[in-house]
């Protein structure tokens, strides 16, 4: 048994959304995947309300917030317009992302350091409202402590170079990339913020990131939600669930 608390995994429901928007109709229903998930083994549900609605639409984050009974993470770009939904909603937590209108998926972590006085106003904002605010960065010390310097209690590492590079066989670049997480994680615990990490993870990446002490949770979608066709919602997230345990039972603290 690993000595560290154990690591909450939050499902991203986006690629639900993603499937149902492809017919226009009303199925399949993230708000189901989401509470099939929660009954399953989650500790909580996330979904990326984009600006041009391309998967999660107003709606659905209304019905997610109603319906669930484990924290709703809402991520969305630092725009004024998704300040005032949740603000509505009034979600667990914001994870505050960067968006491109043209790119597939998140690219790269927000630019805490250039967009410092915009954001710092804005973090306060959610904050005094009670909602968890996290930001998704890139695992620099320059990055990290500027979102410590901004107010945010929370810090979501981004991954995806790293599985990118674990994806292609790159082996070197992959050990690079986890030790830069692995580094960043603990310059963010000793600021005192709370480590998530997330993007592109898989069965194999998620158990890697596991053993970094302090990473207490992983949000992770589309390879569960891919790996759902051929095994089920509920046979994936248990699957997850049991690599990222085995990943924390190797997991020890710093010394
Ligand atoms: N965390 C953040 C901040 C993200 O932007 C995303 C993608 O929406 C994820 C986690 C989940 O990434 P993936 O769908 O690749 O697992």
């Amino acid at each position: 048994m690993s000595l560290l608390p154990p690591i909450r995994l939050g499902l991203n429901i986006d690629h639900v959304a993603t499937i149902r928007n492809a017919r226009g109709g009303n199925y399949p229903d993230p708000v189901r995947a989401a509470l099939i998930a929660v009954e399953t083994d989650v500790d909580g549900i996330t979904a990326h309300l984009r600006e041009d609605r391309r998967h999660i639409r107003d709606d659905d984050m209304a019905r997610l917030k109603l319906e669930l009974t484990k924290p709703l993470n809402f991520e969305m770009a630092a725009t004024q317009e998704m300040k005032a939904i949740a603000l509505r909603v009034r979600p667990h937590a914001c994870c505050l992302v960067p968006e491109k209108r043209q790119e597939r998926t998140t690219e790269g972590g927000l630019d805490v350091i250039g967009q410092h006085n915009h954001l710092k106003p804005y973090i306060a904002e959610l904050v005094a409202a009670g909602i968890r605010v996290s930001l998704f960065i890139e695992p620099d010390r320059k990055a990290i402590e500027t979102a410590h310097a901004l107010g945010a209690p929370v810090i979501e590492l981004h991954t995806g170079t790293y599985c990118e590079a674990f994806a292609h066989g790159d082996h070197h670049r992959a050990e690079e990339e986890l030790a830069r997480l692995s580094t960043g994680a603990a310059i963010a615990g000793d600021l005192g913020l709370e480590v998530h990490a997330g993007h592109g993870l898989d069965f194999a990446t998620a158990e890697k990131l596991a053993e970094i002490p302090e990473i207490r949770e992983l949000n992770i979608g589309h390879f569960i939600i891919g790996e759902a066709i051929f095994i089920g919602l509920t046979q994936a997230i248990k699957q997850m669930r049991a690599a990222i345990d085995a990943g924390r039972a190797r997991a020890r603290p710093r010394s």
